[in-house]
């Protein structure tokens, strides 16, 4: 049996929680291998609806959740997180949830810069969880993180938080922020140790077990392939490789661990925050979606700016996220609308171009070139076969297949999770 890795294929926000939710149902190990509590997922389980940040969506099923090195963890929110859920009866101890001892950690100045730098930019905003996500990546690389080991060892983190307060204090200090005190990190920091070092441990060598023992592992990414720091919409985009390839370096696995990669898009368009959105639609059917969809962000409660289906950049992310098979969400949203448009490709200062190109101005000037499909009048919620749904709509479905070149695996009708219509198991490989 092969491993399945969940990515997102547009900007986020693609109904990933009920798809990994069901992968997680037949899965052994769930892990986490990038982002941090700005994503969101919304499981609905009978007459309970979890929303989870940085917990892996598996420890719903029952099954081992594993916080991977390549996400940023903050130990309030995982803590908080831990609380909400066990308000709801679902207990989460070191028994169901592995956290990798290298992790970095998001500390309160990281959320403190990158609003800071937020409002510095005005105009110009990203438009960021304001979560601190960014900032602690930058510190990672900066190699000046703390990390969740280092918690085991006060002389350490002592020092380390030197460093670190060095130069956010002078960053904070130039953009008129208040600075941090290392006594109050410090405490903060060692309060929270015996709470969290509990769970910390190389999960590389579990990993490594659970393929020798043939255990299923879920890869489950967060954000999008369009929000990848290094193929997406530079620098509207979050700070980390949302790529399939990036579950095997952010959870200490070979490549060939990773299995079927599967990518979800939603059967039009949404985003959150700033940045390029070539079939963003202004108009009534924009609003019209968003309605439908119920498009409000899960972590800020944003509302979601609505388009029609961009073919060409689901292309673009099955190309560069190593998308295998595609999963289609929320086709329901679009019952009953008269006409339905697919992107097909862009016309960029006069030229016409087959991709979403990675120059600035470029990507803001690209005008959608769109081919137009007639709607249906029937429903297509909670279809669970080809054969319930509308003609139309099976040749919405096709079209977008052979246009983004890859196969639709799965087409989710409704939330409900037996609301899918499966056209073959992703972990059969
Ligand atoms: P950051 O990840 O908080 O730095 O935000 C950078 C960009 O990614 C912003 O446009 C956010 O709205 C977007 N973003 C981050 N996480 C998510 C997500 O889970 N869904 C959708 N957009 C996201």
């Amino acid at each position: 049996m092969a491993n399945v890795a969940v990515i997102g294929a547009q900007w986020g926000d693609e109904g990933k929680g009920k798809v990994v939710d069901w992968l997680a149902s037949r899965a052994d190990i769930v892990v986490r291998f990038q982002g941090g509590h700005n994503a969101g997922h919304t499981l609905v389980v009978g007459n309970e609806t979890y929303r989870l940040s940085l917990l892996p969506s598996g420890v719903v099923r029952g099954k081992l959740g594993v916080i991977g090195n390549g996400v940023v963890l903050d130990p309030q929110a995982l803590l908080s997180e831990i609380e909400k859920v066990a308000a709801q009866g679902l207990k989460v101890t070191p028994e169901n949830l592995r956290i990798a001892e290298n992790v970095p950690l998001i500390l309160p100045l990281h959320p403190a810069l990158d609003r800071a730098r937020e409002t510095a930019r005005g105009e110009d905003k990203i438009g960021t969880t304001g979560r601190g996500i960014g900032p602690a990546y930058e510190d990672k690389v900066g190699r000046r993180s703390i990390r969740l080991c280092d918690l085991a060892e006060p002389e350490t983190l002592s020092a380390k938080l030197d460093e670190l307060l060095l130069h956010h204090n002078s960053l904070l200090r130039g953009l008129g922020a208040p600075e941090f005190s290392k006594k109050e990190l410090l405490d903060g920091l060692l309060a929270l140790a015996p709470k969290l070092l509990p769970y910390a441990e190389p999960v590389w060598e579990r990993l490594d077990e659970a393929r020798h023992s043939g255990k299923r592992v879920l890869f489950e990414g967060a954000q999008a392939v369009m929000l990848d720091v290094d193929h997406g919409t530079y620098p509207y985009v979050t700070s980390s490789n949302t790529v399939a390839g990036n579950a095997a370096g952010g959870a200490g696995i070979g490549p060939d661990a990773i299995g079927f990669v599967l990518g979800i898009a939603k059967a039009y368009t949404t985003r959150v925050g700033s940045g390029p959105f070539p079939s963003e639609l202004h108009d009534e059917t924009g609003k019209l979606l968003g309605e439908r969809g119920r498009e409000f962000g899960t972590v800020t409660g944003r509302p979601r700016r609505c388009g029609w289906f961009d073919a060409c950049m689901v292309r673009q992310a099955v190309k560069v996220g190593g998308i295998q098979g595609l999963v289609l969400t929320k086709l329901d949203v679009l019952d009953g609308l008269p006409e339905l448009k697919i992107c097909t490709g862009y016309r960029i200062n006069g030229e016409t171009v087959k991709r979403l190109p990675a120059a600035f101005r470029a990507q803001a000037a690209a005008e959608p070139i769109y081919e137009t499909l007639q709607g249906w009048s029937g429903s297509t919620r909670g279809a669970r076969s080809y054969a319930e749904l509308p003609a139309e709509a099976v040749k919405y479905v096709r079209r977008i297949e052979e246009l983004v070149e890859a196969p639709i695996v799965l087409l989710s009708t409704s939330p409900e999770r037996d609301d899918t219509i499966m056209m073959r198991d992703p972990f059969a490989g």
